[in-house]
């Protein structure tokens, strides 16, 4: 309605009430902003190594985030568009990603008797759901449902930050604050009742690298693999950016020169009028 009343008020009292409007609708739209905001801690920013221009991922920190996604996270979060196949050549080995899959159970089908069976994963196949459905999902979870975490980091405002401090941010309400039994609390969780029990524990994984698996150690892990991901395309897309733009600054240079060496004879001529040369007109 500010935004309606504005332009007659322009129009009628000159810039001071336009001034003045704006502030009020201003002011207005902060209050409603922090009304949102009040249940919600916005996560810090950390300087995450993939996130240059030219930087790659931590591959030493992806093997230990799939560790900990699988140890942990995977008994009630999928990873529905990752298939096995993609994690080898960063994460693990061809033979070590085989192993992998086929201790996964997947369920496949149907058989000749119309029926859907289980067999052990294979590398083609996606990181499946524990559950066999959302029902089932929320059924087990309080309600609700787990979501697929291949995505996730794209899916919330700063992911990587977000995910790091979900995980490593659960403590005691403050005074005053009700839960309802089933629910954590979580201040960087919008409206901080989550569902999700904390899921990380000091030493809850062994690395195999010896790092120590402290809770912020395996949540930076999980945040990192999980940004791999979101996208897993991303270092191939820098390695081809570098090329292009190299091959752009060459096209530039090169158009630039022909651009100036095709003007050169017109910017740099001179044309004179002067009185009685050449004759009259045709
Ligand atoms: C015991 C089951 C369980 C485990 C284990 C678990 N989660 Fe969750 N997670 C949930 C549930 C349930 C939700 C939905 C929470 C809600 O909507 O209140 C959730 C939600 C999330 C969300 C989304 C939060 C949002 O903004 O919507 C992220 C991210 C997440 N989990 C990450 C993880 C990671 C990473 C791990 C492994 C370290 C993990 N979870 C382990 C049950 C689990």
């Amino acid at each position: 309605m500010m935004a309606s009343r504005l332009p007659t008020m322009f129009r009628k009292n000159g810039l001071p009430a336009a001034a003045a409007a704006f502030a009020a609708a201003s002011a207005a739209s902060a209050s409603v902003t922090l009304l949102d905001e009040e249940d919600v801690v916005h996560a810090p920013h950390y300087p995450w190594r993939h996130q240059g221009y030219f930087s790659s991922f931590d591959h030493a920190a992806l093997r230990r985030g799939y560790q900990v996604y699988r140890e942990v996270c995977a008994s009630c979060h999928s990873l529905h568009y990752i298939r096995f196949r993609e994690l080898v050549g960063v994460t693990h080995t061809k033979e070590e990603v085989k192993q992998m899959a086929m201790d996964v159970d997947v369920l496949d089908g149907p058989n000749d008797q119309g029926e859907m069976f289980e067999r052990p994963g294979k590398p083609y196949d996606v990181i499946p759901s524990p559950y066999p459905n959302k029902e089932a999902g929320r059924a087990a979870n309080g309600g609700a449902y787990p979501p697929d975490l291949s995505l996730m980091v794209k899916a919330r405002h700063n992911g990587a930050d977000y995910v790091f401090a979900l995980l490593t941010g659960y403590c005691d309400p403050p005074a005053g604050k009700e839960m309802m039994p089933g629910l954590h609390y979580n201040p960087y969780f919008p409206g901080g009742a989550i569902s999700m029990p904390p899921p990380l524990n000091d030493g809850g994984v062994e690395y195999e690298d010896g790092t120590e698996a402290t809770i912020s150690q395996q949540a930076r892990d999980i945040a990192q693999f999980l940004s791999w991901t979101a996208e897993p395309e991303s270092e191939e897309r820098k390695k081809n950016a570098c090329k292009y733009m190299v091959v752009l600054a060459f096209m530039a240079l090169s158009v630039g020169y022909y651009k100036r060496w095709k003007w050169a004879p017109l910017k740099t001529r001179q044309i004179a009028y002067v009185k009685g040369v050449g004759g009259a007109p045709h």
